[in-house]
């Protein structure tokens, strides 16, 4: 992987970048990093904060040979590539707070500190391309944070006290992306996915379901083979839940 690597100063969004590059068939493993984005975006069609300097801003093309349905997978990989990256930057201690919130947030302590963006140009049964976009606060101070998302947000600086080189965090978080893609794709989800589930946040407890017109309260049961969310429907069956479809809080 990281074959090739187009680092920009300001940039809109990586993510746009770097769909046109694949659209103009870059190869599996092009990076596209930027210091700082104009036009960051999340899920939900929500804009992501992403000032200079400040984080980990970039977007990985990739081209696995699986099916459409099981693009969810790629998301939850990456968590957990992520996980073990930011476990690393921590003390002992601290690592007992970190947790992955279904299906794509790093939190320490409760407060998100990084999401992924994962998004797939596909032809019926075919991927042509997958762009994994990381996002991840690193030296933001509390003051750096906007006032609306303060009591939701973090960064490591603020989760650890100092700041960090930029650069060698994206290194590691390059390493961690490969040794955890190349499992993926030699061995499949099956060994992921309990990783994901022993850092996984509130599995096992009740939480707050809300898709586009309804709302409940039902216990988040873990995640299945495609990388679903297991919960219960509001008359208490058992049902999967796709990342596009919901969002959830804690009660
Ligand atoms: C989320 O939590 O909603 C996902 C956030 C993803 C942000 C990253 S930053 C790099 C890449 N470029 C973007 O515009 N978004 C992703």
């Amino acid at each position: 992987l990281a074959k090739s690597i187009l680092h920009k100063e300001t940039i809109t969004s990586t993510q746009t970048v770097a769909h046109e590059l694949a659209q103009d068939g870059a190869e599996e493993g092009t990076i596209v990093i930027a210091d700082e984005q104009t036009k960051g975006r999340g899920r939900m069609r929500r804009e992501w904060h992403s000032t200079k300097g400040k984080g980990i801003w970039m977007s990985i093309i990739l081209r696995p040979k699986i099916l459409p349905q099981d693009a969810p997978q790629i998301t939850l990989m990456t968590a957990v590539a992520l996980a073990k990256a930011i476990e690393s930057f921590l003390q002992p201690e601290q690592k007992d707070s970190l947790a992955i919130k279904w299906p794509n947030d790093l939190l320490i302590s409760g407060k998100k500190i990084a999401g992924i963006l994962t998004e797939m140009q596909a032809e019926q049964d075919l991927i042509q391309y997958i762009i994994v976009g990381i996002g991840m606060n690193v030296n933001h101070r509390a003051e750096d944070i906007q006032e609306e998302i303060k009591n939701k947000a973090t960064s490591l600086a603020i989760a650890t006290g100092e700041n960090w080189p930029i650069k060698n965090l994206i290194q590691k978080v390059l390493v961690e992306f490969e040794k955890t893609y190349e499992e993926y794709v030699h061995n499949g989800f099956s060994d992921i996915k309990a990783e994901w589930e022993s850092y996984g946040f509130k599995i096992g407890e009740n939480i707050k379901i809300r898709t586009f017109h309804d709302c409940w309260e039902a216990p988040f049961l873990g995640i299945a083979e495609d990388g679903a969310l297991l919960t219960k429907d509001k008359d208490g069956n058992k049902t999967k839940l796709y990342s596009g479809e919901i969002d959830w809080f804690t009660v």
